[in-house]
């Protein structure tokens, strides 16, 4: 992109959970908003990811922070309590948070225990599922709400395992979730970004090959980087994307349609 972005979202309050790092998809999308003219609250996972994570609210001068672990009760109504008592409302939500057990990730779907199986899906998909809930009653003016997923929702993507079906039923979450909330003007996506080398990608086995494989077969040619992710998520938060909601939206240079 070579010219600054106009201020499109100027007034939009958006709370973004995700960040890890300069490399999240999360930040991608968080300075994007911005670069848009949007205010944001911003999110870390605890005291240790916090270092590394307010700098990056700082520099996005975002006016609310705080700590969430979505599995730890009460810390997702805590970070929505905030949002009422200093913004009093909200524009738009982006999940980009998954977790798996390792031994879960890395064993095959075959081989995950229940309990491993849950916590990925709860931390990864039922997440979503809270937020929501807690953000619709903000979006009085409507709002739009993203969640992160994967090809491997759709298709078998070697190593990819239990998350496999965990995105398919984020996926499958953000339709019913856009049926529930529609007449309410909220609009639901999944995004489906092509890979990046991330924190959380950095737990897949032989997730390079991944990346080779996806710059090689992209119609487009080369991998896609955070800030595209955020600028399609800015896009389908303005009024130009006012009839979209529901679907997956691939942001991955069209990778997803080759064989
Ligand atoms: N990197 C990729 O190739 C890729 C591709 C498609 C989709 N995604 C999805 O994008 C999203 C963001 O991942 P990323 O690649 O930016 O990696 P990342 O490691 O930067 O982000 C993952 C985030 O999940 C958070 N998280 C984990 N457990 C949590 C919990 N209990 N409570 C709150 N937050 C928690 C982490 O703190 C971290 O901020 C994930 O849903 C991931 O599955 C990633």
């Amino acid at each position: 992109m070579t010219e600054a972005p106009r201020p499109i979202l100027a007034g939009k309050k958006a709370l973004v959970v995700g960040v890890a790092n300069d490399q999240s998809i999360a930040y991608g999308c968080a300075k994007a908003f911005h670069a848009v003219g949007a205010e944001l609250a911003i999110t870390w996972l605890n005291e240790r990811a916090r270092p590394h994570v307010e700098p990056l609210a700082k520099e996005l001068e975002a006016p609310i922070t705080a700590a969430l672990d979505v599995s730890v009760p009460g810390e997702l109504e805590a970070v929505f309590d905030r949002i009422r008592s200093q913004w009093g409302s909200l524009d738009i939500l982006v999940h980009s948070i998954a977790f798996a057990p390792k031994e879960d990730l890395q064993g095959g779907l075959l081989n995950s225990s229940a309990e491993g199986f849950a916590k990925a899906m709860d931390i990864s998909c039922h997440s979503f599922i809270r937020m929501a809930r807690l953000a619709a009653p903000l979006m009085r003016d409507g709002g739009t709400m993203f969640a992160m997923s994967y090809y491997g929702a759709n298709r078998v993507v070697p190593n990819y395992n239990l998350m496999g079906p965990v995105k398919a039923a984020l996926e499958a979450s953000c339709r019913y979730l856009a049926y529930e909330l529609g007449r309410q003007d909220i609009r639901v996506h999944a995004i489906s970004p092509g890979p990046l080398k991330t924190r959380a990608a950095s737990g897949l086995k032989d997730f390079e090959l991944l990346l080779n494989e996806a710059a090689a077969k992209a119609p487009l040619g080369e991998l896609v980087d955070i800030m595209d992710v955020g600028y399609t998520c800015a896009y389908l938060a303005t009024p130009f994307a006012r009839r979209i909601t529901g679907g997956t939206v691939y942001v991955d240079g069209g990778t997803n349609i080759v064989a």
